[in-house]
């Protein structure tokens, strides 16, 4: 196994207390896929360093820990560009759901691809987002809405994790929407849904378990009856939570010590101190709030002055996101909910890491941590976040090897 030196760097390593934790002239030294010393070069004991086999000059380039994507809807087939047509005449999100449309014109055009193809899809889209520093990714099924179906998105999730030196976390959104086969019968949906649960669960193919609490999504006591299930197998839990309207679904999950609850635009004092209480984590997603043409802004100072984490996320998807910029929604978080951009930076990376239970090995640079980095061409992460629509990433390393840049380079995103 080599032992790495990684020198001449500005690091930010995302360490507790101090700000960025920021160190000049820092280097890194790895062993295999493990971190194992960060700081000044001059500190570095001697032990350390005699154990290099291999050095790497970074260039006084600025680096970072690997993006975390906490919350994705990698795969499926199709895009929605007709609904967004429809959308910018006035349709709202909701409407174009109750007529059939929205995530139902997804699953059917998911349903009609093959596995083969699905991850064909799924692994352009990752590569994208690998592109922008991303190493870590969660991804939720919920466009197949059958036990084979979602079987086979979360198989695909798995699977990518094979292609690309990435770290995959699944989880299984089965309760996304009712499919037109359970069509008024969403309470035997539900059912069917906790019944998949656990032979999916069998087949290792869930990391948590996650539902769409919504008015055209599941109630509270169909979400309770999917996080009853989840736990009865030990899964952890996170939840859609009132992104279009207050279900009380942040409250509901956080009783359940969910790892996360996602998008929270209409998030109400209780909820916030109910996820306080639990400790979790409040997933920002800047892009479906933009895309939506949302203006009921997340409750971000109640969130701050309670504690609350707060990670943010691409929420790739086609209905309501359909970006694979990272830094874009670090840009967005900061402009459109006012976050800092340190905390926009702990949003895709410390924070990020809690979301998905990674915390004691992602997320940080940190010795004993998985060595998951990005080099960028920039002073400061602040740098990164300021500017937009830049392509500012130089090196991508991913469990302590360099990733080849071929494998993010000239990728064509056509869905
Ligand atoms: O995170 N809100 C539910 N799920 C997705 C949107 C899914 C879709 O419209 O296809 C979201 O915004
Ligand atoms: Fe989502």
């Amino acid at each position: 196994m080599q032992t790495e030196l990684w020198r001449n760097a500005c690091i930010a390593t995302f360490h507790d207390g101090e700000p960025w934790g920021w160190i000049e002239q820092g280097a890194m030294v790895t062993a295999g896929d493990t971190m194992v010393w960060v700081g000044a070069l001059s500190d570095m004991p001697a032990h350390i360093k005699s154990n290099v086999t291999r050095e790497h000059d970074l260039g006084g380039a600025c680096v970072t820990p690997g993006l975390i994507d906490c919350h994705t809807h990698l795969v499926y087939a199709g895009n929605r560009a007709r609904e967004f047509e429809l959308r910018l005449q006035g349709a709202t999100y909701e409407e174009i759901a109750r007529a059939g449309g929205g995530i139902r014109s997804t699953v059917a055009a998911s349903r009609a691809t093959s596995e083969d193809e699905l991850l064909a899809l799924a692994g352009t889209r990752a590569r994208a987002l690998m592109s922008e520093g991303v190493t870590t990714i969660e991804i939720k099924s919920g466009y197949g809405l059958s036990e084979m179906d979602e079987g086979r998105s979360l198989r695909v999730a798995r699977k990518l994790a094979d292609v690309l030196p990435l770290t995959i976390r699944t989880t299984f959104l089965g309760a996304h929407a009712v499919p037109p086969e359970f069509e008024g019968r969403s309470d035997d949906y539900v059912d069917a849904v906790c019944a998949w649960m656990s032979k999916l669960h069998a087949d290792g193919l869930i990391d948590a378990v996650d539902a769409f609490c919504e008015r055209v999504g599941f109630s509270i006591v169909q979400t309770r009856r999917v996080f009853d299930a989840a736990t009865a197998l030990n899964l952890p839990v996170k939840l859609h939570a009132e992104q279009l309207s207050d279900q009380g679904g942040a409250a509901l999950a956080a009783s359940y010590n969910a790892l996360s609850c996602d998008h929270l635009e209409y998030l109400s004092d209780a909820g916030v101190d109910a996820m306080a209480a639990c400790g979790t984590v409040a997933v920002l997603l800047p892009g479906a709030y933009y895309f939506l043409r949302e203006t009921q802004l997340p409750p971000i100072t109640a969130l701050r002055e309670k504690g609350v984490p707060i990670a943010l996320a691409t929420d790739h998807n086609p209905g309501t996101s359909p970006t694979l910029s990272p830094l874009l929604m670090m840009n967005m978080a900061c402009t459109l909910f006012r976050l800092t951009p340190e905390e926009a930076w702990r949003g895709f990376t410390v924070n990020a890491a809690r979301a998905l239970s990674l915390q004691d090995t992602h997320g940080r640079l940190r010795a004993g941590f998985r060595a998951d980095f990005a080099v960028w061409d920039a002073e400061h992460p602040r740098d990164l976040v300021y500017r937009f629509g830049h392509h500012p990433l130089r090196q991508l390393v991913s469990a302590g090897r360099l990733v080849d840049s071929a494998t993010f380079e000239h990728n064509q995103v056509k869905n």
